[in-house]
């Protein structure tokens, strides 16, 4: 373990760490299972001090300022139970919106679901760095966990740094020496280089948690290498987002369908020159500069073959939905779903594919006369035998409306993150563990 021992703060935690590799983890088999990371099998935590760095940032009510949903904390809650079952002592990092955002609240109620999910009490501590922080860590026996204060309380924590600058921060200098092992099990945040996401693992072991791992396995192998024939779906309201990706994907020789539904759908048809109705190109409008018209106009050149888009619409007539084709929508016709044939020409190349990926519901489906093109094509992708993915909370927010979520093959908890991944960039998280691993 080179490199850990220039901070005077960090050398007795890194010294601490030499203990933890587990049996199976000697000096030759430090491999990372394929990811090039590590992870909780490469660490014997009985009754070591873990730092669990998770991603809790929740929709809240502006008015009550409760969450709204509690979904994406239930999901680090395998790694927290494995640590805790497995005798470590554990002090969670996590964070809630941004400095300046209504969202942005402590996270008493957030340890209150912790607690509930994993049927073991998670106390909140106020504070991040100051005494009663490191009062609670030091008191914490095997099996316990606590949890601190948000992380964006630290001035730094956002700054856009390299892992080995954010090191050198307070949070860092103050919280590594004591614990023995750094766990990151924040893909939702895997994007951001922030002081809490990848400066420990400059400095301390450091593994992936659970969720961590799958994401990251499960994600890589649905983009990069796919069972096939492969469908991506995107739908949403985001047109210029989807462009760049569906710009990536076509590219790959791996992808065998791109699906456009939702505004996105739309706003591709408008940008490559069909006429969609003036209500809807006011909405298309706000996506779509020149230089995107000449991008999606280009890509249909080039790829046209493999993406598919809408060959009709639903559009809302005084809360009707009412089917038209391309070209005879009225001026006054929102659109606010794909339309019968486009619903049936989605669900033949959905259900001939071995791996379906979705992206951003096809239509407005939280309204009943909407919500048609969303089922239809979630019930395509469950008749079919594709593993299915999908990703974005209002995907998931969709599937779990139709009570559907838990038929799903695999449920990204990622957001800009999964966007990040599926684009083929490099994640500063996944980046900062492979790197921690090396140096093991
Ligand atoms: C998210 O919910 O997108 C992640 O928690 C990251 O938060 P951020 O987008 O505010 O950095
Ligand atoms: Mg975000």
């Amino acid at each position: 373990m080179a490199n850990h021992s220039d901070d005077s703060g960090c050398t007795q935690a890194v010294e601490g760490g030499r203990d933890l590799i587990g049996e199976g983890a000697g000096s030759s088999s430090r491999t990372v299972s394929g990811t090039g990371f590590r992870t909780l099998d490469d660490f014997d935590v009985r009754g070591k001090r873990v730092l669990l760095r998770i991603d809790v940032n929740s929709p809240v009510d502006e008015k009550t300022l409760r969450l709204v949903d509690g979904s994406k904390i239930k999901s680090s809650v395998p790694t927290i139970r494995e640590l805790l079952d497995r005798g470590a002592k554990v002090a969670i990092l996590a964070h809630q919106g941004r400095p300046g955002d209504y969202d942005f609240i402590p996270l008493n109620e957030h340890a209150q679901y912790i607690s509930q999910f994993t049927g073991r009490k998670t106390r909140y501590v106020d504070d991040l760095l100051g005494k009663h922080a490191l009062r609670a860590i030091d008191t914490l026996g095997e099996g316990e966990c606590i949890l601190l204060k948000n992380v964006r309380e630290f001035p730094q924590e956002q700054a856009k740094k390299p892992a080995d600058e954010h090191a050198a921060s307070a949070l860092v200098k103050t919280l590594a020496p004591k614990f023995d092992l750094f766990v990151n099990d924040a893909f939702g945040s895997s994007h951001r280089s922030h002081a809490s996401l990848v400066g420990f693992t400059a400095v301390i072991p450091s593994a992936a948690g659970r969720l961590m791992e799958k994401e990251v396995r499960t994600l890589t192998r649905v983009f990069m290498n796919p069972k096939r024939p492969s469908t991506f779906i995107f739908g949403g309201t985001k047109f210029a987002d989807a462009l760049q990706v569906i710009e990536t994907l076509s590219e790959r020789e791996t992808v065998d369908h791109i699906l456009v539904a939702g505004l996105a759908g739309y706003a591709f048809l408008w940008a490559t020159g069909e006429s969609i109705g003036s209500k809807t190109e006011q909405l298309a409008k706000k996506d779509v500069t020149d230089e995107i018209m000449q991008r999606a106009r280009s890509l249909m050149k080039r790829h046209g073959g493999k993406i598919m888009l809408p060959a009709d619409a639903a559009i809302d007539l005084d809360g009707e939905r009412v089917e038209c084709k391309l070209g005879e929508i009225p001026a006054d016709g929102a659109i606010k779903d794909i339309g019968s044939a486009t619903i049936g020409k989605f669900s033949e190349v959905i259900l001939s594919s071995k791996t379906v990926f979705l992206s951003g519901p096809p239509g407005v489906f939280e309204k009943p006369a909407f919500c048609k093109g969303t089922c239809e094509l979630f019930n395509a992708i469950l008749a079919s035998e594709a593993f299915s993915v999908i990703g974005g909370g209002h995907s998931s927010a969709a599937a779990n409306r139709l009570g559907i979520l838990e038929k799903l093959s695999y449920v990204s908890t990622g957001g800009g993150a999964l966007e990040r991944l599926m684009l083929g960039k490099q994640m500063p998280v996944v980046e900062a563990l492979k790197a921690s691993a090396k140096r093991a």
